[in-house]
């Protein structure tokens, strides 16, 4: 199989030297390109700025921005088998961004945002044979905001993810299908998790 995969977060710039991001550490995208490339598969990694080195042998894209990790797994999808998206895009981005840097002026200022493009939505709509697996992180009514990604997004199933999740290096969490049943459920190191879910999906993504 040849496998893309997303990782880490996203940046908005508010100006030149400044953005907006998340806490994502990358480390369950790591973790998973490791995994596809030990089960002896392709992998390519679509990742945000985090500080861990690419694992040696998948083929590396560094992104910066929301837009340019879209255009780049748009560009690559097409010769891929499948998609993991672990992730963490920023859900909103500066309506616009100032060159230079915006000075400090004594008062008060307001920063006004707008919604970022979905990569995995997107991905969704030009699905062609492929299996596409989504993450969810959830902190309320878990289980069906989870599913209704899914289906907004196309995926063929979806990791249920909880917040605690985001920088820790261990985590618990369930696979859910379109019909919204729990298929997996996985506990333990990421590194674990990772190994699981590519097994998982050798003997389900067929
Ligand atoms: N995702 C994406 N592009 C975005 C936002 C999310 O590709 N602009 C992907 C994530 O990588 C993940 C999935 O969509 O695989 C769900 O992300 P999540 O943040 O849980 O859901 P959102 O759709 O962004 O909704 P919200 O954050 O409001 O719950
Ligand atoms: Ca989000």
């Amino acid at each position: 199989m040849r496998i893309l995969v997303t990782a880490g977060p996203t940046r908005e710039y508010i100006d030149d030297v400044r953005y907006i991001s998340n806490a994502s550490s990358g480390r369950m995208g790591y973790a998973i390109v490791q995994a596809i490339l030990h089960a002896g598969h392709e992998a390519i990694l679509v990742s945000g700025p985090v500080s861990m080195t690419p694992p040696v042998g998948c083929e590396y894209h560094a992104v910066e921005s929301t837009e340019q990790m879209m255009q780049t797994c748009q560009a690559l999808f097409p010769t891929c088998d499948g998609v993991i998206a672990a992730a963490a895009v920023c859900d909103y981005q500066p309506k616009s961004r100032v060159s230079g840097k915006i000075s400090k002026t004594g008062t008060a200022i307001t920063l006004e945002m707008i919604e970022t493009d979905d990569v995995l939505a997107a991905l969704g709509k030009m699905k062609d044979g492929h299996w596409i697996l989504g993450f969810a992180l959830e902190a309320q009514n878990e289980r069906e905001n989870a599913l209704q990604k899914l289906r907004r997004k196309n995926c063929n199933w979806i990791v249920l993810n909880r917040p605690e999740a985001i920088a820790a290096e261990n985590n618990t969490v369930e696979l859910l299908d379109n019909t919204g049943q729990t298929v997996a459920h996985w506990t333990g190191l990421k590194t674990k998790i990772a190994e699981d879910l590519v097994a998982w999906l050798e003997v389900n993504s067929g």
